[in-house]
């Protein structure tokens, strides 16, 4: 590497501005898991499907005031406003993703779908303004779990629901493991950028510390395995135009990264959880 060059930031917002188009290619328009139920569905499906389990847990109807934590492209926080009547505040620290997250809201005509670049653990926006608070895939990003729980649940009037989903931790990973798979970890961190992933008991035991009464704890690990094959599909169907933004190597590591997860996804190290909490009345 050059003097000249700077290094590759691990940043979340740096990360995702980087990756954003290539991962549409590999990922969808939806930037997260799928839940293949009933299984051998396409991707699209699939993700829908995961998106569909949030919306079970969330329980949102017309007018409800809905703040997406981690908003990505904003396709679903366009979703929740035209499809389910839904106020929706879409936000991210991605620069890149607020603005494609406007231009979809705008070439749909949607006014109830709005996009700001704010952090979910210190998201700046008043007490008691919102009935759900919605995190799909974004909290395994945020090292301040415990701040993107508090201010969830401090921004949710009484008997608002919060509802997340993401990739769980299953096990303790002892420290010499953890220096033996060390490239793989590094491996990782360089595709998807400065992750964390927790048990999804911790979420549970520091949601109840913030006050909310958690009532759905669903270990989705066996449903969404199958994403990683669709993605190493995408990848090779897509292998010219991901070259281009992200380089050979760029699209080198990202395969190689769906075999790591899904040998710790079959190995019980990773896995996927859903959950749903509730602010009490
Ligand atoms: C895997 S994407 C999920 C996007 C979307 N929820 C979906 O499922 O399509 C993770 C998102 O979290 C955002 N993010 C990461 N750290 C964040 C933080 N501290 N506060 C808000 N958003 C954050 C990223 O910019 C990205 O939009």
């Amino acid at each position: 590497m050059g003097t000249t060059e700077a290094a590759p930031s691990h940043e979340p917002d740096v990360h995702y501005d980087r990756v954003h188009e290539a991962w549409r290619l590999i990922l969808g328009s939806e930037f997260h898991y799928g839940y293949f139920v009933p299984s051998g569905i396409p991707l699209v499906d699939a993700t829908a499907a995961l998106t569909e389990q949030m919306l079970q847990r969330a329980g949102i109807t017309p007018g409800a005031r809905v703040l997406d934590v981690g908003c990505g492209t904003g396709h679903q926080s366009c979703q929740l406003a035209s499809e389910h009547g839904a106020e929706v505040l879409g936000i991210t620290t991605s620069g890149t993703g607020v603005a494609a997250a406007t231009e979809l809201a705008a070439s749909r005509g949607l006014a109830t779908a709005r996009f700001e670049q704010r952090d979910g653990t210190a998201n700046g926006l008043p007490d008691a303004s919102f009935d759900v608070v919605w995190a799909l895939e974004s909290s395994h990003l945020m090292r301040d779990r415990k701040g993107l729980l508090s201010e969830s649940a401090r921004v949710l009037v009484p008997g608002g629901r919060f509802v997340l989903c993401d990739i769980i931790r299953r096990r303790e990973i002892p420290f010499l493991e953890v220096r033996e798979r060390r490239d793989e970890f590094a491996l990782l961190r360089s595709v998807y950028g400065d992750a964390h992933m927790l048990p999804l008991d911790d979420y549970a035991a520091m949601l109840t510390e913030v006050g909310m009464e958690v009532d759905d704890l669903t270990d989705i690990s066996d449903e969404t395995l199958p994403t990683f094959a669709a993605w190493r599909a995408n990848c090779e169907e897509h292998a010219d135009e991901i070259t281009r933004l992200i380089g050979a190597d760029g699209l080198d590591e990202y395969v190689r990264s769906t075999h790591v997860l899904e040998a710790f996804w079959n190995d019980r190290t990773l896995g996927y959880g859903i959950l749903r909490a509730t602010k009490p009345a």
